[in-house]
């Protein structure tokens, strides 16, 4: 009830995610994506909701989910994802990119479904870069007045937190959610996370749990502490 009302110690803060998987099509039936599922996402703008925020969730193909209470913009590509965020991240008060966007896509798009015929069967797809959304949203707020707060996500296999705070630093971020993707219990489709949280300021902060449960928690440190 409290949530509804926007009572909490986020009430009156406008909080934008990005949340899910990209699909980067190379003809019509046919894309690159990856396994993300949007839970951490999900799970982090449920809890912003239920702290008062107004939230806004520029969401990637995830299937049916749990939308109550949320703004949900659905998007395919990365390119879709860029053009969304960046349009609204001026006007929040955080920007918390969770999504699992596609880093490459295929150079072009064939309008007609690839033919298998039409190959001599050793097939070689050229990619291309797509917009890296944090770091061209961390970009546009540069400078402004009213900057929000930036937080990114970092899904690691190895050198866990020296490549999250490499990404911390080079995309202009407040803070940064180190993810050991191969940790049990950690990354992709499960329903508990093991991170460490740090801070452009040098905190450092091992959470785990249920989504749930590291979601808030990642919001009451940074967002309603904000060290
Ligand atoms: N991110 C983004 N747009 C991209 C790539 C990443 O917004 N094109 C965001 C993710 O949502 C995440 C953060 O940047 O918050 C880090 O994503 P990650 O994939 O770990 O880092 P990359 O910079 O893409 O580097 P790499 O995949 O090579 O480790
Ligand atoms: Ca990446």
């Amino acid at each position: 009830v409290a949530a509804r009302f926007g009572a909490g110690p986020l009430a009156g803060r406008k909080v934008l995610l990005t949340a899910g998987p990209t699909r980067e099509f190379l003809d019509p039936v046919r894309f690159i994506s990856n396994p993300s599922t949007g839970k951490m996402g999900l799970a982090l703008a449920q809890a912003a909701r239920s702290l008062g925020a107004e939230v806004t969730v520029v969401l990637g193909p995830v299937g049916a989910v749990v939308r109550d209470g949320l703004t949900v913009v659905d998007v395919v590509s990365a390119d879709d994802m860029a053009r969304e965020v960046l349009a609204r991240v001026e006007s929040v008060d955080a920007f918390i990119a969770t999504a699992a966007v596609s880093d490459w896509r295929p150079e072009t798009r064939a309008p007609q479904k690839v033919k298998k015929g039409s190959s001599p069967g050793q097939e070689s797809l050229r990619l291309v870069r797509t917009p890296d959304v944090l770091a061209e949203a961390s970009r546009k707020v540069a400078g402004n007045a009213k900057r929000p707060v930036l937080v990114g996500f970092a899904a690691e296999t190895e050198k866990v937190l020296e490549h999250a705070r490499e990404k911390l630093e080079r995309k202009g971020l407040d803070a940064i959610v180190a993810n050991d993707v191969t940790a049990p219990g950690a990354g992709f489709g499960t329903d508990t996370n093991r991170v460490t949280v740090l801070t452009r300021t040098g905190v450092q902060r091992e959470l785990n749990g249920s989504k749930n449960e590291v979601a808030r928690a990642i919001l009451e440190l940074l967002l309603v502490r904000r060290p």
